[in-house]
């Protein structure tokens, strides 16, 4: 079992947190009761990561795709995450987690995207957890986005390498994630963290991402403790 002091422990986890509308569908629910019940799971995982002695923890709230659900969903998500920041902040600081916004956070307006901003200063110099959160987040979008901020910052073709060209995207300053977690039972990536995913272990799970809890973070850690990264190298 995966502990906190195993060098088996992932650093950076991971996670599309996907299922929410099926979650309510089932219950006869409106979707927004799936997405305000997947709120209470993102604690979950937050208290788990934390726990595990996990540094990092990504979670992908709202792609760029999602843009082009119904304007009333779009609404709610974006009301659940005000709302989510507003309740959340000040214990999430007082626990030692750093919030880390990434994505195209202006698409959510001046006010929303300055809020962000104020919490990823207030919240700066926490140690415990890195918790980013991808907003308006796609991974091909990023990458075209670091080729431009490269070419304005006048680099030379020959001296682009995957190193330099990695400072420009929206995770300079955080690792590679070693493990991503789907939920809900679709297999696929979705245009998460495409450069970054490049090797990291994969785990899905049928559990809607409403039901998630403890237990199924410490069933993820688990299975990634026997799994063995090569790297494209031999095994040793
Ligand atoms: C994940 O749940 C939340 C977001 C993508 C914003 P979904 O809303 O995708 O739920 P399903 O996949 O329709 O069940
Ligand atoms: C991926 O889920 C995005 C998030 C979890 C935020 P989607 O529900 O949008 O993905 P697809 O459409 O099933 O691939
Ligand atoms: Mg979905």
């Amino acid at each position: 079992m995966a502990d906190a002091t195993s060098h088996s422990v992932p650093s950076h986890v991971a996670i599309i947190m996907d299922g929410n509308g099926r979650w309510a569908a089932a219950r006869g629910l409106p979707r927004v009761a799936g997405h305000r019940e997947g709120a209470k799971a993102v604690r979950r995982a937050i208290e788990a990561a934390v726990n595990h002695g996990v540094h990092y923890l990504t979670l992908f709230a709202f792609s760029s795709e999602n843009w082009q659900r119904p304007a009333g969903e779009v609404q709610d998500l974006t009301f659940l995450l005000k709302h989510y920041l507003r309740s959340e902040l000040a214990e999430l600081d007082a626990e030692g987690v750093r919030l880390k916004v990434i994505g195209e956070r202006e698409r959510f307006g001046p006010a929303l995207a300055q809020e962000l901003e104020e919490a990823e200063h207030k919240t700066a110099n926490n140690k415990r957890l890195t918790l980013v959160l991808a907003l308006s987040y796609g991974g091909r979008a990023e990458i075209v986005a670091a080729a431009r901020r490269a070419i304005e910052a006048g680099i030379k073709s020959e001296d682009l390498t995957e190193q330099n060209f990695a400072n420009f995207l929206f995770t300079a300053e955080v690792p590679d994630p070693d493990l991503v977690i789907r939920t809900s039972g679709e297999q696929r990536i979705s245009n998460f963290l495409l450069w970054q995913l490049a090797y990291a272990e994969i785990w899905f799970t049928k559990v809607l991402w409403p039901d998630f809890c403890g237990r199924d973070f410490a069933s993820a850690l688990e299975e990634y403790a026997g799994r063995e990264r090569r790297f494209g190298a031999r095994p040793v």
